[in-house]
């Protein structure tokens, strides 16, 4: 059985793809394309088969291109903001949220994703930490070094009951408080946050290193997974 099955009531996929894409510096990221296909073409097509809607967050004045199956909102100042006005947009029960910039997600994530959220009520793709880290002090040289011992990097898709994330981004909007993902905004809250193990091909692409890989990897995936250029 799949995990939408064990979910009872709607699911939607949440997409925040309204950010300026500074650190890739090749304008609107989500629209950057990887082996002939957009970042968020890519993310909207690996959710749709395992949800009701896709609604995509996009900066003011962008307007969704042809053959993407979703529904447009338009996006906040953070991503905080943008998953706030998604959330906001839909009634479905449960939600997952996915930045547009990881274009890799796999059908078998998503699946084990939906059954620990069926579970637990919320949950997020994490990978545990390969590298020795380390803090960088002002000269950037070395500083306090971090034992990487059960430390996550965490992912997205994220999985949730809608009004419970709702919850918790209201209680973040009222504290000040801001954050990079949602999972986060539940945790802070003392709820219990499954983590899903991820894959390092779910990488968010954020740098022209990070394009690189996803231009090296796009052929490859899609000879795999069948997507690539319609
Ligand atoms: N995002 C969003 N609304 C914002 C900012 C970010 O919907 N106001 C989305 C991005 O479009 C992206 C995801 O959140 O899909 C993760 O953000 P990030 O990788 O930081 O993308 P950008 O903010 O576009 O990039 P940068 O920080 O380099 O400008
Ligand atoms: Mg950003």
């Amino acid at each position: 059985m799949s995990g939408a099955c064990l979910l009872s009531g709607t699911t939607a996929a949440l997409i925040p793809a309204a950010g300026s894409g500074t650190r890739l510096g090749l304008g609107h990221k989500a629209f950057v394309t990887v082996g002939g296909v957009s970042l968020l073409a890519r993310s909207v097509a690996a959710l749709a088969p395992h949800v009701d809607e896709v609604l995509v967050a996009l900066p003011d004045g962008l307007e969704l291109p042809l053959g993407i199956n979703a529904r447009a909102i338009v996006g906040g100042q953070t991503r905080q903001d943008s998953v706030r006005r998604l959330l906001r947009a839909t009634v479905a029960d449960t939600v997952l949220v996915h930045d547009a910039a990881r274009p890799f997600l796999s059908a078998d994530i998503v699946l084990t994703l939906l059954e620990a959220v069926a579970e637990t009520g919320a949950a997020t793709v994490a990978l545990p930490v390969a590298d020795t880290l380390v803090g960088a002090d002002a000269g950037e040289m070395w500083g306090a070094a971090v034992s990487r011992e059960g430390l996550w990097a965490v992912q997205t898709p994220q999985g949730f009951r809608r009004e419970r994330l709702l919850r918790a981004h209201a209680q973040a909007a009222a504290d000040g408080h801001a954050a990079t993902d949602d999972a986060g905004l539940i945790a802070r809250q003392g709820g219990a946050v499954r983590l899903v193990r991820g894959d390092a091909r779910l990488f968010k692409v954020t740098t022209p290193g990070d394009l690189a890989l996803a231009q090296a990897l796009a052929p490859v995936w899609d000879a795999q997974v069948g997507g690539g250029p319609v």
